[in-house]
């Protein structure tokens, strides 16, 4: 389409979901003959993959958006994309606060960015934010890692949490099929990955909505099914799933986990708060009693699998004693690693307009309290790492020291231990655990 070298920069924002759209948009970018260009100032298009899920993540896009719609003032030809969540939300109304722009697209519309690019180039601005159904993607996405993949599994999300924008931007569920999913994986076996995280906004509902079953007969309607049908693909050692909603949690999952030697023993659960009332008006749909029976449930079988979670403080209406309830909650479970946030009134959410909004400085101050216990108890939780060996799969060289490298455990924790990266990128190393932090461990290969 273009004879002249064009670089391309593309920064991500908010989820895993929207890294790996970015890896696929990456992948179709590469395809029609675009580089990548580390530094946004040195690239003839960059895009920003947006994240609106609390206020600031917002503001954030504008800030940097507002730099690069500058720079077009003196290089015309530059090109200007929002996609992700932010450009799902404001859709038009982005053109009109940053006219520089050239093509506005939801993160359904991510694998169509050739298309679309193709109809800037013909000179049309574009917004492209309708409901569609997601095609299947023909191109290979320029992946971040060489270890370890996202396969989305399943896109959208329909449940109705009413602090959430999700829904709003993602639109409703939309499983791939367990064959397309497998194929993924053995591509990426074959490319010599060896972990996999397989993603959805609520991951329990995968297969819902998928007609039948597959040729072979077998029904492969739930997660659980689909763990199963995957769990042979060569050379991939590691499996992991995210998120999982307390809601739709089942035993049969925890069973599997158990029983299927690739799946790793961690579970990222969000619970939001410790109390009953806040969750029935976030609409969850679960108690805090059901939320503990599952995690017993956990290490029942699993004494010593990995718990993460999300919470939010500061809903409207949240108590000081409600409040309470969620650090007790926390206290009593003891999470590896806990996501925490203080509630941010999202546009075209149900809580966003109710008249029980709490102030910055209470939301704040419960945030800081929680995050204090959060690091104490990860503390605690890592301690029962001392002098163990953990299997460790290398991914990267550590950053801040070039004689170790890094990866993580089972459990998910990060590891750092000393080792040259040219040797050991792919592999899993037993280490003895020397040295334990709130979030991280150092170790020795043995
Ligand atoms: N699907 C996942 C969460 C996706 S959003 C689930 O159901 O748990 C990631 C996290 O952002 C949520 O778990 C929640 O803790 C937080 N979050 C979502 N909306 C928020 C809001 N309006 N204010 C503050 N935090 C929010
Ligand atoms: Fe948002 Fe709730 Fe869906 Fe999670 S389950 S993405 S919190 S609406
Ligand atoms: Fe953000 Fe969209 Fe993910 S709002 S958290 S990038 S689904």
């Amino acid at each position: 389409m273009t004879t002249k070298l064009r670089r391309y920069h593309i920064t991500t924002f908010g989820c895993q979901m929207n890294k790996a759209d970015s890896e696929r948009m990456a992948g179709i970018l590469e395809d029609m003959g675009f580089e990548w260009s580390e530094n946004p100032d040195g690239a003839d298009l960059i895009l920003y993959n947006t994240c609106t899920i609390r206020d600031n993540a917002e503001q954030k896009v504008y800030s940097y958006l507002g730099r690069q719609a500058k720079r077009k003032h003196e290089q015309p030809d530059l090109t200007l994309i929002v996609a992700g969540c932010v450009a799902q939300q404001e859709g038009e109304q982005l053109l009109r606060r940053v006219p520089e722009l050239d093509l506005v697209m939801g993160p359904q519309h991510a694998n169509r960015l050739q298309d679309l690019l193709q109809q800037v180039l013909d000179g049309s601005q574009v917004v492209a934010t309708e409901p569609i159904h997601i095609v299947e993607d023909i191109t290979k996405p320029r992946r971040d890692s060489t270890v370890t993949a996202w396969v989305n599994i399943i896109y959208g999300c329909n449940e109705r949490c009413t602090y959430c924008v999700v829904p709003n931007v993602r639109g409703t569920e939309q499983s791939r099929t367990p064959e397309a999913i497998r194929s993924e994986m053995e591509e990426l076996g074959r490319q010599g990955y060896k972990e996999v995280t397989l993603l959805g906004q609520n991951i329990d509902a995968y297969g819902r909505d998928l007609p039948g079953s597959t040729p072979s007969g077998r029904h492969m309607h739930t997660l659980t099914d689909l763990l199963d049908y995957v769990h042979d693909v060569p050379e991939i050692e590691r499996i992991r799933f995210a998120t999982s909603h307390p809601r739709y949690f089942t035993e049969r999952l925890i069973r599997a986990c158990q029983e299927l030697p690739k799946v790793c023993e961690h579970f990222h659960i969000p619970f939001q708060s410790g109390d009953n009332e806040v969750l029935k008006a976030m609409k969850r749909g679960y108690t805090q009693e059901k939320y503990r029976r599952i995690i017993d449930k956990i290490r029942e079988y699993m004494p010593d699998a990995s718990i993460s979670a999300d919470a939010i403080v500061g809903f409207p209406g949240e108590t000081e004693k409600q409040f309470e309830n969620t650090l007790k909650l926390v206290e009593d479970i003891g999470f590896d690693q806990l996501n925490t946030a203080a509630y941010s009134p999202r546009p075209g959410t149900p809580a966003a307009i109710w008249d029980n909004q709490l102030s910055e400085e209470v939301k704040s101050d419960r945030l800081q309290r929680l995050n204090h216990l959060v690091a104490q108890k990860a503390a605690e939780r890592s301690q029962r790492y001392l002098g163990r060996i953990e299997e460790v799969l290398v991914e990267e060289q550590n950053p801040k020291n070039p004689s170790q490298v890094m990866g993580r455990t089972r459990g998910n924790r990060l590891t750092f231990f000393s080792g040259n990266i040219e040797q050991l990128k792919g592999r899993t190393v037993k280490v003895k655990i020397t040295e334990v932090r709130a979030f991280s461990l150092t170790g020795e290969p043995c």
